[in-house]
C-alpha cells in the first residue's frame, strides 16, 4: 500500500474477530517497532508480546478506554528504561506508532491504549497494574498497550478535513502559514 493511503486509511480499532494474528505478522509488527528513531540512538525500548487470553482480559481492566483489550487476540505492551534514556516517552511513542502503522499495512487494525499518567482506580497507577501483572523491573516505564487484530468494525478513512491550516504559522507563531 502507498504510504500516504496508510496515514489516511489507518483508524483505531476497538474491535476484533475471534482470530489469531500469524507469528510472521507478529514479526512484521516487531520488525517496524525496532526500526523506529530514537534519541541519539539509545533504543531503549522493551516490548511484551502478550497473546495469552486470560492476560489480554485482565489488561483491559488496567483503565476505562482499555477494554477492547479483552476480544483483541494480541497486544503489545510498549516500555522503555528510564535510566537509559531521559526522553523514553518521544522513543517508545514513535515506537508505537510505527507498529499501528504496520498493523494497517499488514491488514489488521490496532489501538493505543494510555497507560503512563493514567490511573487504574483511586489508589493504584494504570502503570503500576500493569506493572505487577507482567513482572515489568522498576527502571522500565510502561507508555502504551497497543490492542492489535483482524478489525470487526469498519471506519471511513480520514479525509482532507484533518489538515487544519490555522494549526500552522509561517516564519512566527499566529502568522498565517498561506
Ligand atoms: C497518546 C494517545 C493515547 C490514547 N489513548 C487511548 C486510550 O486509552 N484508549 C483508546 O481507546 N484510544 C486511545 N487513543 C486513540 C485515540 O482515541 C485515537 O487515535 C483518536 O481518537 C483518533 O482516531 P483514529 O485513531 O481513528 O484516527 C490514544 C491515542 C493516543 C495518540
Amino acid at each position: 500500500m502507498e504510504f500516504f493511503e496508510v496515514l489516511r486509511k489507518r483508524r483505531s480499532v476497538r474491535r476484533f474477530q475471534d482470530k489469531p494474528v500469524p507469528r510472521e505478522l507478529v514479526e512484521r509488527l516487531l520488525e517496524a517497532a525496532f526500526l523506529s528513531p530514537s534519541s541519539f540512538n539509545k533504543r531503549p525500548w522493551h516490548f511484551i508480546v502478550i497473546d495469552d487470553r486470560e492476560k489480554l482480559k485482565a489488561l483491559s481492566k488496567a483503565k476505562l478506554g482499555a477494554a477492547g483489550l479483552a476480544t483483541a487476540p494480541l497486544a503489545i505492551v510498549v516500555t522503555a528504561d528510564e535510566s537509559r534514556s531521559d526522553v523514553w516517552v518521544e522513543d517508545a511513542s514513535i515506537a508505537a506508532e510505527h507498529i499501528q502503522l504496520a498493523a494497517f499495512d499488514l491488514g489488521l487494525g490496532s489501538f493505543w491504549v494510555q497507560i503512563r499518567n493514567r490511573m487504574h482506580d483511586e489508589g493504584k497507577t494504570a502503570e503500576d497494574y500493569v506493572r505487577e501483572l507482567l513482572d515489568i523491573p522498576p527502571n522500565y516505564r510502561v507508555l502504551c498497550i497497543v490492542g492489535i487484530g483482524y478489525p470487526a468494525e469498519k471506519k471511513p478513512p480520514h479525509g482532507d478535513e484533518v489538515f487544519e491550516p490555522e494549526k500552522v504559522s509561517r516564519n512566527s507563531f499566529g502568522k498565517p502559514w498561506k
